[in-house]
């Protein structure tokens, strides 16, 4: 199935300068680049983002942390990108990630783990929604 997924280099990731790194790595599985933007997010907007998380303990600190710096949001396309991807990322404690994903191969720690995924097509489309206007989306057809 041809799906969309929301993909977004935290704060660590982009202070690393992991940027490039991540976005090859779905290029080369084939999958097509359709948003692509740079942020400071608001504490609103990432407080929405991680909505599912609200009133757990880590909350408060998962905000303070995608607040701090500029994040990279992605949007991918192609076949099951939202399950692939999600396969790409690992795990969400890095130590817990087999060796070639991205949290395996870049990361260490559970709260700073360098990058999202959306976990299905219903969360793909909400993110989608939430961190991209429908005219910063690019409609086109890869060129063979
Ligand atoms: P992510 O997969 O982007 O979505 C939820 C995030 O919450 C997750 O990455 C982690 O960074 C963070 N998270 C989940 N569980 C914990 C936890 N127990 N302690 C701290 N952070 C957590």
């Amino acid at each position: 199935v041809t799906e969309r997924s929301f993909i977004m280099v935290k704060p660590d990731g982009v202070h690393r300068g992991l940027v490039g790194d991540i976005i090859k790595r779905f290029e080369q599985r084939g999958y097509k680049l359709v948003g692509c933007k740079v942020l400071v997010p608001s504490r609103e907007l990432a407080a929405k983002h991680y909505a599912e998380h609200d009133g757990k303990p880590f909350f408060p600190k998962l905000v303070d942390f995608l607040t701090s710096g500029a994040v990279v949001a992605l949007v991918f396309e192609g076949k099951d990108v939202v399950k692939t991807g999600r396969t790409m990322i690992g795990a969400t404690n890095p130590l817990a990630s087999p060796p070639g994903t991205i949290r395996a191969d870049f990361g260490i720690d559970m709260g700073r783990n360098i990058i999202h995924g959306s976990d299905s097509v219903e969360s793909a489309m909400r993110e989608i929604a939430l961190w991209f206007r429908a005219d910063e989306l690019a409609d086109y057809t890869p060129v063979a």
